[in-house]
């Protein structure tokens, strides 16, 4: 049997990117590149959102691309913001196929069909999102069809803030990130968005590593269940509140609530097993009600 220490080791490990992966992305990047600028006028094209902060989970999917057209293109900002990205579908859908790409709230999903067999996808990316994105005073203009309206991001302030705590955390902040998220995706997402948890963690994970992942998983469940009922704006100080979905569904945001207090007392059971040296118990409750298949138990 594996020790707890060895196990959170491992996972951690096989939440980092792997350089495979990084090539997958990239070559996928280049190919929709290649389409996306074949039909719109584009300026520039990164890679951003978590993918680019290192606080993605895995299995490694909606990556997002973030297109910054030219002003050429500004005319869209006056009609629905589903109309471009409808346009945008209909430039990749020839390419990967009707059914494989999708509008989501703010972005077009590429779904490349890859399967996944215990969290893993041998290494590649299972799907792209396409933002199209338009500067406008230091900041970018997104299409939102959830709010019919184009809302303002700024995709460098939120990574300048997750770069700022994870040197706080001596370099674990943004692991804990990759936890946090694997841990919602294991439930089957009661926090929605799961950048939600991201912003969460800038505002509960702020004062410094304490020394044990552990202690801050069982912080950051125990406040979260607390402070979900809150509203949480973007830290950047610029889009809508991450919690507009949970305030508009009451029966999402109990869940989340209900979902973040089972995990506070599942980490502590767990972290209790441990010091009574019931290891293989206690490494049962990580894998088992906690990470999932990911967390190794040998
Ligand atoms: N409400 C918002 N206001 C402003 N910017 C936002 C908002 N929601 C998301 N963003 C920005 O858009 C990016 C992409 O959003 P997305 O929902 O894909 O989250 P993400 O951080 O990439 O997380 P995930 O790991 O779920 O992909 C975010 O990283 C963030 O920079
Ligand atoms: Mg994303």
């Amino acid at each position: 049997m594996i020790t707890l220490e060895d196990a959170f080791k491992k996972l951690l490990h096989r939440l980092e990117l792997t350089a495979k992966e990084q090539k997958d992305v990239t070559d996928r990047h280049t190919r929709v590149r290649e389409i996306v600028r074949g039909g719109i006028g584009v300026d520039r094209d990164i890679l951003s959102g978590s993918y680019k902060r290192e606080t993605k989970t895995k299995p490694l999917k909606d990556v997002d691309i973030f297109f910054i057209l030219r002003s050429s293109e500004e005319g869209w900002l006056e009609k629905h913001p589903e109309d471009l990205l409808n346009e945008v579908r209909g430039l990749l859908t020839p390419t990967y196929g009707e059914s494989k790409v999708t509008l989501g709230r703010r972005s077009v999903k590429v779904d490349f069909g890859v399967a996944v067999f215990e969290d893993l996808t041998d290494e590649r990316v299972m799907s792209v999102d396409v933002v199209l994105a338009f500067a406008r005073d230091g900041n970018y203009v997104i299409p939102d069809r959830r709010l019919d309206d184009w809302v303002t991001t700024n995709p460098e302030i939120h990574a300048e803030q997750a770069r700022n705590a994870n040197a706080l955390y001596d370099g674990r902040w943004k692991a804990l990130v990759r936890m946090i998220k694997k841990w919602n995706d294991h439930q089957d997402k009661p926090v929605k968005p799961s950048f939600l948890l991201e912003v969460m963690a800038l505002g509960i994970l702020n004062r410094g590593f304490g020394g044990h992942y552990s202690l801050e998983l069982q912080t950051f469940f125990a406040t979260g269940a607390q402070r979900i009922s809150e509203e949480w704006t973007d830290p950047a100080g610029l889009g809508p509140p991450l919690t507009d979905r949970l305030a508009a569904e009451p029966w999402q945001r109990q869940r989340a609530t209900d979902e973040l207090s089972t995990a506070a007392r599942n980490v502590s059971r767990a972290r209790r097993l441990a010091q009574q040296g019931k290891n293989g118990e206690a490494l049962r409750v990580w894998r088992d009600e906690i990470f999932g298949p990911l967390f190794a138990l040998s």
